[in-house]
């Protein structure tokens, strides 16, 4: 029956496409634009939810008869070859002008592999990595018929409260701006109608990540300083990669709802920067300028977001419901409608669908292409760049293979839903190696791992720290799988208190008191305020949530194969009261001095974070020496060499992450005490030394003054080289010339 009507299909198809396949993009979108009436101008800016209920996981949640009348131009949350296939056919043969449907998913860290979540891959400080992880995502996603994904999320983030900081690449602007381009590099290939690549969208546009108190959805109330050099930075990076599309922000920016703020949407996305892709709003964002506030009624909201240039209505059905009066009463012109409608049919264009609108429906790739080997090692590859050694001291990772009995405790050691992390696509539970799976596959046969999960990861129960104690007093050495469950970061997840939840300290001082060798591995999408561990536990791995590989990538870690290197992507604080802290402060008029009063700093704890920003312990040692530059001084449009010789001093390879961080000494505004400006993960043997090159030219040297424009300051710059945001090896040099 389907083949039959696949044929007919195909029939008809080529009556009704081949006159846009021989078109240029602006004649097709011209040609149809021109015939189309305004309810179907108004469909194409209508994006529908259509996740299939529980009770009926495979029927689209979508009215076929919209789809036929050209009265909805995208959807979320359908995927698989058979439901695109079949609501595709219905757009591209039944409707009156066939336009074809994009569908759009939130692929945000792989499809069904399932990579370590955006905040562990940016602690790789690999932008190839993660640009292959998308590659893969890109691979597996459009297997299912998906041609847009709302990824990647670009948000800077400060403040660990908000349970978003998991899904971006964390506090730095210029880590984030580079993991932006990879990720929409990897999403969106070379070729965007190859049927491999996946639309991207970054998102959210702008200063999500500033919400006030780290509650979600919460106001942004920064200054225009930090908006343009912090928060909008990543989105720069974004637009300039090609990205296609930018989601609207919930939040506001200074009193303006993202979805009705014209001025950034307008004025710095498309005006300065020359975005031409689509704006998507957020789910259901255009109605709630109406609690915003800025909005009587859904008719306001509908003006106010469209004369700002969001152009597709995700979910609210403000667009098809309130234009036309909206038109009829003079409040918007039908040009503007137009500019929408011919972003999102060029976006359709662009991804070929009008040359063949099946292109993403092949079976056969739906069958094969996921989950393979080589993506399965791409996740652990990447996993494993992830992580983040904290502490090591006497050496108890890595686990000495004389080590006869492990217990392996906590209630995250078995957690396979975890390991995944907030949004997994069509990750599954079942496709995950959990920590216990990858240890138990990993030691020999005279090795015996006990088991006890102690407590559970959110409630307060003790009971089972008994057991957890007695299995540790069996053993050579204790593994503590602890920290966060995967939804307890995310959307809507925001946290007052960054402590291991429940009873888990509880859980690791009893562990303590045997005085076994421990280390404890810490699962989280957000750094977690572990003081007591910091002081208590020999060694500490910070394993974010690592993905469908989580064990066989932690094994690769414990027993040594692999020489962790990730680094910490955001501080982690002593306390949720040092929030926000980040390393690229500014140094005050009275800077922090533990030792000397009145200064900028607290009572009762140091005013430094646990562990700063780009922080992290490998097997073996690095040295860096002989920081030169190319010149003493250059001119503000002239570009400078850094150099420094990076040596492997331990007796083993691994990897380092050699960081380039720059101060601008003095400017007519204050600048922060440090900013990353350039990084390289590199491998080095025993012995061996490398010289690394670092250019500083106007981009890096300068920073966004409150109009968006690159100034770059004439007077003296201080860089410092190392393997953290602390390194201390340091050269200076002058800017010379006009600004
Ligand atoms: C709301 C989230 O803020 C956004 O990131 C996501 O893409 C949409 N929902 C669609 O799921």
């Amino acid at each position: 029956m389907l083949k039959t009507s696949c044929l007919v299909s195909m029939c008809v198809l080529a009556a009704t496409t081949l006159a846009h396949a021989a078109g240029s993009e602006s004649e097709v979108v011209e040609s149809l634009l021109g015939r189309m009436t305004l309810e179907e101008k108004l469909g194409q800016l209508n994006q529908i939810d259509g996740r299939p209920s529980a009770d009926e996981p495979n029927v689209p949640h979508v009215d076929e008869e919209q789809v036929r009348a050209g009265s909805i131009g995208s959807l979320l949350n359908v995927y698989g070859v058979e439901k695109t296939r079949r609501l595709q056919q219905i757009a591209v043969e039944e409707s009156r002008l066939h336009v074809p449907l994009l569908f759009a998913h939130d692929v945000i860290h792989g499809f069904r592999t399932i990579f370590p979540v955006p905040l562990g891959a940016a602690a790789s400080f690999d932008v190839a990595a993660v640009e292959r992880s998308e590659r893969v995502a890109a691979t597996e996603a459009t297997a299912f018929g998906i041609h847009w994904t709302f990824a990647p999320m670009v948000d800077v983030a400060r403040d660990p409260r908000w349970g978003r900081i998991v899904e971006g690449a964390g506090e730095d602007p210029y880590l984030s701006s580079a993991m932006a381009a990879a990720r929409v590099r990897g999403f969106q290939g070379h070729d965007l109608a190859a049927n491999d690549t996946l639309m991207a969208t970054a998102k959210h546009f702008v200063a999500y990540g500033a919400a006030e108190g780290g509650r979600d959805y919460n106001i942004a109330d920064i200054s225009a300083q930090t908006l343009h050099e912090t928060y909008l930075a990543p989105f720069r990076a974004a637009t300039r990669a090609g990205v296609q599309s930018v989601m609207a922000a919930f939040n506001e920016v200074a009193g303006m709802p993202m979805h009705a703020n014209t001025e950034l949407i307008q004025g710095v996305l498309r005006g300065q920067w020359g975005f031409d892709g689509i704006v998507v709003s957020d789910y259901n964002g255009i109605a709630e300028l109406i609690d915003h506030g800025v909005a009587a009624d859904r008719k306001a909201a509908g003006n106010l977001a469209l004369r700002a240039g969001v152009d597709i209505d995700m979910v609210s059905g403000v667009y098809s419901g309130q234009t036309p009066s909206l038109l009829q009463s003079g409040a918007i012109a039908v040009g503007r409608i137009d500019e929408a409608v011919r972003r999102v049919l060029r976006a359709k264009y662009r991804r070929g669908l009008f040359d063949d609108p099946y292109r993403y429906c092949d079976p056969a790739r739906e069958r094969n292409d996921i989950l393979t080997a080589a993506n399965r090692a791409a996740a652990r590859d990447l996993a494993r760049e992830s992580m983040v050694l904290l502490k090591n001291e006497h050496r108890v990772l890595p686990l000495s293979k004389q080590a006869r009995t492990i217990a392996v405790v906590g209630p995250l050691a078995k957690d396979a839903a975890s390991m995944l992390g907030s949004w997994s696509a069509a990750g599954r539970e079942a496709d995950v190696i959990s920590p216990l799976q990858g240890i138990r596959s990993a030691v020999g046969p005279r090795t015996r791992v006990l088991y006890a999960k102690g407590v559970d990861s959110k409630s307060t129960g003790r009971s089972g720290i008994a057991e957890a104690v007695r299995i540790a007093r069996e053993a050579d050495v204790v593994l503590l799988f602890i920290g966060e469950s995967h939804d307890m970061s995310g959307e809507a997840r925001s946290r007052s208190s960054l402590a291991l939840p429940g009873s888990q300290e509880a859980l690791a001082r009893a562990l303590r008191a045997t005085g076994k060798p421990m280390a404890a591995i810490v699962f989280a999408g957000r750094p977690l305020s572990i003081s007591w561990l910091a002081e208590n536990v020999s060694s500490i791995l910070y394993a974010w949530f690592p993905g469908v590989e989580a064990g066989h990538a932690l094994a690769d870690v414990l027993f040594g194969a692999y020489s962790p290197a990730g680094r910490l992507p955001v501080s982690i604080p002593r306390s949720v009261g040092q929030v926000p802290i980040y390393y690229n402060h500014k140094n005050t008029g009275r800077p922090p001095q533990e030792s000397v009063s009145n200064t900028s700093k607290y009572m009762d704890i140091p005013w430094t974070p646990l562990y700063p920003f780009g922080h992290g312990l490998s097997y073996t040692t690095f040295r860096y020496d002989n920081l030169r530059l190319s010149a003493p001084r250059i001119r503000a449009n002239e570009t400078m060499t850094v150099q420094v010789d990076v040596t492997n001093t331990g007796d083993r390879a691994g990897d380092e992450v050699a960081q380039l961080y720059l101060r601008d000494d003095v400017a007519r505004v204050t600048r922060p005490v440090r900013e990353l400006r350039g990084f390289e993960r590199i491998h080095i043997e025993p012995g061996e030394s490398r010289t690394l090159s670092f250019q500083l030219g106007p981009e890096e040297l300068g920073f966004r003054d409150t109009g968006d424009a690159l100034v770059v300051e004439p007077g003296t710059f201080t860089v410092f080289a190392g393997g953290s945001s602390a390194a201390t090896l340091a050269a200076g040099f002058e800017v010379i010339g006009d600004r």
